[in-house]
């Protein structure tokens, strides 16, 4: 009795174990895969380029990720600089990619989510307020951390940093586990999408009246991820 419960609890916990593991990207299963981006091959992720002319520049990226971004045109006050596979062919089947993100005084990287990673945020320079928002009911892990400290925002939350000096600029360094990420900018989405989402549903689902829901989308929506 007491061997056929644990046997159930350990196939129980196997399906735990691997259900967890493919909820991130897969595991390579050969040494490399370089992306081959010209390829009209349809796969999950990009296919591989033949391993021989595969050259060591296929691993590097010249990211310049010590020198800070403008963000003076931005109208958040940010400019995050993506490394992951759309740039960088070597990280294809590797599950990893990487940004560099700015701030200006003041300046905000809003509130946004990445569907496929989670992202460890390691501050490079100045202070930041920063936080999560979980799945209902939707509660707020929010910090105020400076040069040196790191913090995690779990796959797929709603997250965002702010830069709290006036006067001084900011910068960050975030790993996230997939080699694209994806990026969903919430205020983006709900208010700059194409074709618009109705002003019935938008205006029931703020709950203010349709004329500020108009005003709303007519703003210039920035993408601020490059
Ligand atoms: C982000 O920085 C790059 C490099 O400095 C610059 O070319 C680009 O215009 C900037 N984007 C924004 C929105 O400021």
């Amino acid at each position: 009795m007491a061997s056929s419960s644990s046997l159930f609890l350990l196939a129980a916990l196997l399906g735990l174990a691997s259900s967890m593991v493919t909820a991130f990207d897969n595991s390579p299963l050969q040494d490399f895969c370089v992306a081959d981006m010209k390829s009209n091959v349809r796969v999950n992720g990009f296919p591989c380029k033949d391993p021989m002319a595969v050259v060591a520049d296929d691993f590097f990226n010249k990211a310049m990720l010590d020198k800070p971004r403008d963000t003076m045109t931005s109208k958040v006050g940010s400019n995050v600089t993506n490394i992951n596979i759309a740039n960088f062919p070597g990280l294809n089947t590797l599950g990893i990619s990487l940004a560099r993100i700015d701030y200006a005084p003041l300046g905000v990287n809003t509130p946004h989510i990445h569907p496929r990673a989670t992202e460890l945020l390691t501050v490079l320079e100045g202070t930041l307020y920063l936080g999560f928002v979980t799945s209902n009911p939707n509660r707020l892990f929010s910090k105020v951390v400076t040069k040196g400290d790191v913090f995690v925002f779990p796959k797929a939350m709603i997250h965002f940093q702010m830069n709290l000096a006036h006067d001084k600029p900011a910068a960050a360094l975030s790993s996230l586990n997939s080699q694209n990420p994806g990026v969903i900018t919430i205020a983006n989405a709900v208010f700059g999408s194409k074709p618009p989402i109705s002003d019935d549903v938008l205006a029931k689902a703020f709950q203010v009246e349709k004329d500020l829901i108009k005003w709303l989308k007519s703003q210039f929506w920035e993408n601020n991820h490059y």
